[in-house]
């Protein structure tokens, strides 16, 4: 949420900011905006251009522009306070046009600020808290005659909310500030002493592979001699933690396919393999995760899990739900993180609080963590993000490898934290005996077959064009599903309406009855995802009552089942496999569904309107 990107070096700052604006562009897409300086050619002034739009608007509203500078910063904005405008855009400069910040995150005292600010005589441009922030560190760097590093220091003393902040000032131009709480920073050194910062690596990789995430309320100084300092806000110097970044940069790049959303669900036989990699000795039934070995007891003594997500992470989580119930037989429950953090939930210390997130850093998420950190449940994470928040802030965890996921709908997340929760589920039953052995071999081997039928079913392609093609034009859409596949009719619906618009909702099939039927009528799409044995027949059931009052009928069917075939609309076929795995297959003829109803209807599958990847605001 919101892309932030700042360089102080030997080389040109702007092309650097733009290319990693436009690689961070899937972080927020309503403005973008870079401020430069550039005293060496007598320059007395920060030069700051912004556009509403895209990082395409900025490009041509700076051409022909001085953009020389050897030091800069550059913001992709998603909008929080403040209309998507100009004047809303980052960078916001202070009044005395000294300072320049990009801001991530959400002041939220910043309304008592501006009010004591505006006492003190300060104006403001715009309606945003971070033009509050930098006005903020203005006053105190007047006020007490400090530099700019302890004048953010102080400042950010007096903030409430989440922030990542980058700073230049024009009477100190040998050096960045930035700071971090909340919302996700990371330093790149690159060669000779200079220095990349940026919200996540993505702009970052192509220049150096050596990095520093920052911590919370940390404060970065880094200078264009090489020399770069962290201090915690109570001014204690930090030592830095160098990390090797383990990202190449063709995994950002869309490597010949249209979109990112397109690439990211072809590459799932890839990603779902990358997932179980190293961790299955099918042959031995062996099943190994960390992070489960390590607090093994906590595990198999636990009364619970509770599983806290947002938004599609939220669904793999109901699906968890269904493995670890009807697999390891631990009572399982899902949680809205957003919900879970404000209502006074139980939780036990034998309560293991499980966090699905694919960025890391979703703000409701780690706040559901800390919530159950201070209860003393166990906090677990299946992240992809590596070295995320959450990836950091939980007892153990387990990455789900699926590379960067670009595309602004989760995908290959999904089917990895599927993969994740799976292997979690099949290894606990394995130690409590929760299932037969030769069940669970049948599991294991399944599972690895995964990856060869989800390539075998992406050959479907050109018939789920052809059915996006004849319900492009709906107004509404109802996916239906039962069981292990009830949450993936909710994903279903979930991909449809965020990148398509339409309005789509999932239900379990049965519930149909009970208010939804009264919409269907022949102008309703209904997608039911009939491909499980255990409750065919009931859905036959359910399908016929939606072809009684003439709904049309899409069904994702097991390969070869005639006689679903024969009863619906139109029908896409699947890879039979073992039901607990079934939504790893099931999922991915309505991801396409939905990407390609998207492409006729021209939306814009990779960026939707009002959506950003990551939110790290509540
Ligand atoms: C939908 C989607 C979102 C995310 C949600 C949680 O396609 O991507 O619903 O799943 O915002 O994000 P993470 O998994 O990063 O916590």
């Amino acid at each position: 949420m919101c892309g932030i990107v700042a360089y102080i070096g030997e080389r040109q700052a702007f092309p650097i900011l733009i290319k990693g604006l436009q690689r961070l562009e899937y972080r927020g897409y309503d403005s973008a905006g870079v401020a430069l300086f550039n005293p060496a050619e007598g320059e007395t002034e920060i030069k700051v251009y912004k556009r509403q739009g895209k990082v395409k608007e900025l490009l041509d509203f700076s051409t022909g522009k001085s953009t020389q500078a050897n030091i800069g910063i550059g913001h992709t904005r998603w909008a929080t306070h403040g209309a998507p405008n100009h004047i809303n855009a980052h960078p916001h400069i202070s009044g005395n046009k000294q300072l320049a910040i990009i801001h991530n995150g959400i002041i939220e005292n910043y309304d008592s600020l501006r009010m004591a600010l505006e006492k003190e005589g300060h104006e403001f441009e715009s309606e945003t808290d971070t033009e509050v922030l930098i006005h903020l560190i203005e006053e105190i760097q007047k006020k007490e005659a400090v530099s700019i590093e302890e004048a953010v220091r102080m400042s950010l003393s007096r903030v409430i909310g989440a922030y990542a902040i980058v700073i230049i000032d024009k009477t100190a131009p040998d050096r960045i500030i930035a700071a971090r709480k909340g919302s996700p920073m990371v330093l790149g050194l690159g060669e000779s002493g200079e220095f990349f910062i940026a919200s996540d690596a993505s702009p970052i990789v192509e220049y150096t592979k050596n990095v520093v995430y920052l911590n919370d309320e940390e404060i970065l100084i880094a200078r264009d001699n090489g020399e770069f300092v962290i201090k915690n806000i109570g001014d204690e110097i930090q030592t830095p933690f160098i990390q090797y970044l383990e990202m190449e940069i063709d995994t950002i790049e869309k490597g010949g396919f249209d979109h990112y959303m397109l690439k990211e669900i072809y590459q799932q036989p890839k990603t779902i393999a990358d997932a179980m990699r190293g961790r299955i000795n099918a042959k031995q039934g062996i099943i190994t995760l960390g992070g489960i070995n390590e607090f093994e007891n906590r595990f198999l003594n636990a009364d619970r899990i509770i599983i806290a997500a947002c938004g599609t992470s939220w669904i793999a989580g109901l699906i968890g739900e269904h493995l670890f119930e009807d697999l390891a037989r631990i009572p399982t429950e899902v949680e809205y993180a957003s919900e879970f953090r404000y209502r006074n939930p139980i939780i036990k210390n034998n309560d293991i609080v499980l966090a699905i997130s694919q960025s890391g850093e979703t703000a409701d998420t780690i706040a559901a963590l800390e919530l159950a950190r201070d209860r003393d449940a166990l906090l677990y994470g299946i992240c992809n993000v590596v070295g995320s928040s959450i990836a950091r802030m939980t007892d153990a965890g387990s990455y789900i490898h699926a590379g960067p996921e670009i595309g602004v709908a989760s995908t290959k997340a999904f089917t990895g934290q599927l993969v994740l929760l799976t292997l979690m589920a099949l290894q606990l039953a394995r130690k409590k005996g929760t299932i037969s052995s030769s069940y669970f071999f049948q599991l294991l081997n399944e599972l690895e077959n995964i990856p060869a039928k989800v390539e075998s079913l992406l050959q479907n392609d050109a018939k789920i064009k052809y059915v996006a093609q004849e319900i492009k034009d709906a107004n509404n859409a109802l996916y239906l599903g039962r069981g292990y596949n009830f949450p993936v009719a909710l994903e279903g619906a979930l991909k449809l309406k965020e990148i398509s618009y339409i309005h789509a909702e999932g239900y379990p099939a049965a519930e149909m009855k009970h208010g939804p039927i009264a919409l269907i009528d022949e102008n309703m799409p209904v997608i039911v995802v009939a491909s499980n044995d255990s409750t065919r027949e009931k859905v036959i059931s359910n399908i016929q009552e939606v072809k009684a009052r003439k709904g049309k009928v899409i069904a994702i069917i097991k390969e070869g089942d005639q006689a679903i075939e024969k009863l619906v609309d139109y029908a896409i076929e699947i890879p039979d496999t073992e039901e607990p795995l079934s939504p790893l297959l099931s999922v991915i003829p309505l991801q396409l569904l939905a990407y390609h109803i998207a492409i006729l209807r021209d939306c814009n599958v990779d960026q939707p309107r009002n959506l950003a990847k990551s939110v790290t605001v509540e």
